[in-house]
């Protein structure tokens, strides 16, 4: 396989061992602002800016889904202000993706429990999945109120529940049924877990799915991650052995 066009920052990569799927948790906002005198939320929205950057760096080097963290189940217990200010980003950047998303070939898709989702947020996710549905580049999965803990919990109470119905024997339960009963089912396996900003805690994200990822750490903010930053990430995982338990 060759790249689709020369691209920068991927002269470098062996485009057949890009990683097919990759979980970033998008950290160091609030420390960017910070730094430069600004309130949090400037924070949130360059690091929303920053994902768009490399979701299209991403898809031009042949990545085929990015699960990005961008509101946990932990993190409404941060101040009401901050919360607000998240849902409005989130979901002006859900209502406008036509433009967000102009000229690219991304398919967006949230996972997560959209039940404490506001009904205008969960419309604004319905109409974006629904814009986005036909294309056929990158998979972006934004992971909303999301925790990978209560996607375990979810997955045994529906296995419970179709046991419990007889449309499941409890003895056939192994570990491919339960990974289709995980939010990413129908995805790739996650073979990179990116966490910038210097904190080296997965702090409840794909808990499932990165029992094989190979994980990469580096101490930019957010904000400031580049496709360089990417092109390294993606250079070090192509030098990894992965042996998946075997020798
Ligand atoms: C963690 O940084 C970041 C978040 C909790 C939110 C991330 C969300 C976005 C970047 C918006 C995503 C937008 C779209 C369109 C999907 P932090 O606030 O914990 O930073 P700190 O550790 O420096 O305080």
């Amino acid at each position: 396989m060759f790249f689709k066009k020369k691209t920068k920052h991927a002269e470098s990569l062996d485009p057949n061992n890009i990683p097919q799927h990759i979980g970033i948790i998008m950290d160091g906002n609030g420390r960017w602002a910070k730094r430069k005198g600004l309130p949090r939320s400037a924070g949130h929205r360059a690091g929303a800016e920053t994902l768009k950057k490399i979701v299209k760096y991403c898809d031009k080097i042949g990545v085929k889904c990015i699960t990005a963290y961008a509101f946990s189940t932990e993190n409404w217990n941060r101040p009401q202000k901050e919360v607000d200010a998240l849902m409005d980003l989130l979901y002006m950047y859900l209502q406008q993706v036509e433009e967000q998303f102009a000229g690219t070939n991304v398919i967006l898709r949230v996972i997560g429990d959209r039940s404490r989702l506001s009904e205008k947020i969960n419309k604004a996710i319905d109409y974006a999945e629904d814009y986005t549905k036909g294309n056929s580049g990158l998979i972006l999965n934004v992971a909303l109120n999301y925790g990978g803990r209560d996607e375990i919990t979810r997955a045994a109470q529906l296995v419970a529940k179709d046991v419990a119905a007889g449309r499941l024997s409890a003895d056939a339960v192994s570990e491919d049924t339960l990974s289709k009963y995980m939010y990413t089912e129908s995805l790739p396996e996650v073979d990179l877990i990116i966490r910038p900003s210097g904190e080296y805690r997965l702090s409840n994200f794909l808990l499932w799915q990165a029992a094989y990822a190979e994980f990469w750490f580096n101490n930019i903010n957010w904000p400031d991650f580049s496709e360089k930053h990417m092109e390294q990430a993606v250079l070090d995982y192509q030098k990894r052995n992965r042996r998946f338990g075997k020798v």
